[in-house]
């Protein structure tokens, strides 16, 4: 399956179903949807209460009969009904008669990096059924280099990150195609859990997943590397009593804990560079590997990748939006002609 730009140029819109946010950009408009990919349900009448932030809002707070579902999980879409109509919701009465009424609507997504045939018709089937004619695939990989500005096309080497909440993609891309790249299952879901246990494990805190952010701020300074403060202050709730309680956190101890899943994306890195040619290598370390997605965020990764691959990293610009940006940029026709890397070959 090869996805011409003159095929993407015929789509009306470019979607990116992620584990934790959906975006959606629509030729002409730019992005309309950049919301959390949650719904809340209904149980009992299956109907939609909520979607994106407002459902997310909802997330350990609600009654029996109210379920907070997750449709995307591990970066593909594991309930194509409920993606669908969290999506319809997501664009609103307006738009989504818009596109609707549109003749041979055609849409564009995003999809992981080597995701399997099935994944891939997850995404093409919750398209269909919002009323898409076509879809075409595009790997992650090169809308997030196309939507951070490499010159993907040009033969030379550049190194991409794709940072996310599921997955962490790693890649070397020259002449619009990726040399080798990386999938690792580890990203920012993994290393909010692991702060989550650290302060289960060794102060007896539960913490709802929404406070993490909070510590992940503190723990900034220096970031993951030591001389940020020594202590923090977290609140929670005793894991025995379940009263409230605040403990003072040592950062160096979390910031071990985070340390843990973030080897699994610096052995990634470094099994792509391994794989690489090295004329291509040499490239890069003069270009140096630039970071995206929401995770690239994180106080403090953008310096341990550094100090992992003693290469220059640069974290773009607007890091969470480049991968739904640079499918925007090709349906709106923006780029310079290139060859796409086959998909699911
Ligand atoms: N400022 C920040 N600091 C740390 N982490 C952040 C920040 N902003 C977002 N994140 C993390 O980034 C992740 C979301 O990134 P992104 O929006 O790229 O994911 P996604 O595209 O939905 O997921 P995937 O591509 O894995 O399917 C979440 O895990 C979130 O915790
Ligand atoms: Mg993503």
């Amino acid at each position: 399956m090869t996805v011409s730009l003159e095929q993407l140029s015929r789509c009306q819109v470019a979607v990116d179903l992620g584990a934790s946010r959906t975006r959606v950009f629509v030729k002409g408009m730019g992005l309309v949807v950049d919301e959390p990919s949650v719904a809340a349900v209904n149980v009992q009448t299956g109907s939609l209460i909520a979607v994106g932030t407002l459902a997310e809002q909802m997330t350990g707070r609600t009654p029996g009969y109210i379920r907070v579902a997750r449709p995307v999980s591990g970066g593909t879409v594991v309930d194509i009904d409920m993606a669908r109509r969290m999506l319809g919701q997501l664009l609103g009465d307006k738009l989504r008669r818009r596109l609707r009424r549109t003749p041979m609507l055609r849409a564009a997504a995003c999809t992981p990096h080597e995701s399997d045939p099935l994944a891939q018709r997850a995404t093409i089937e919750t398209l269909v059924g919002l009323g898409a004619r076509r879809v075409e695939l595009v790997d992650t990989l090169v809308a997030a280099a196309v939507g951070c500005g490499l010159p993907v096309e040009q033969p030379t080497a550049t190194m991409i990150m794709v940072c996310g909440a599921a997955t962490t993609q790693i890649a070397v891309l020259s002449l619009g195609s990726i040399v080798t790249a990386e999938r690792v299952p580890v990203a920012g879901e993994a290393i909010d859990r692991a702060i989550v246990q650290h302060l289960r494990q060794h102060h007896e805190l539960l913490l709802p997943n929404q406070s993490v952010r909070p510590l992940q701020l503190a723990l900034s300074g220096d970031g993951l590397s030591p001389g940020g403060p020594e202590f923090t202050e977290i609140h929670g709730r005793d894991v025995a009593t379940g009263l409230a309680r605040s403990v003072r956190v040592d950062t160096a101890a979390v910031r071990e804990a985070i340390h843990t899943p973030l080897t699994a994306v610096l052995d990634g890195i470094g099994r792509v560079l391994r794989g690489c040619p090295p004329d291509l290598v040499a490239d890069l370390s003069d270009r140096g590997i630039m970071m995206v997605g929401g995770s690239a965020l994180l106080p403090g990764l953008e310096e341990m990748v550094r100090n992992a691959t003693k290469m220059p990293v640069h974290v773009a610009e607007r890091p969470d939006v480049c991968s739904v940006l640079g499918l925007g940029a090709m349906i709106e026709g923006n780029i310079k002609p290139m060859t796409l890397a086959p998909l699911g070959s």
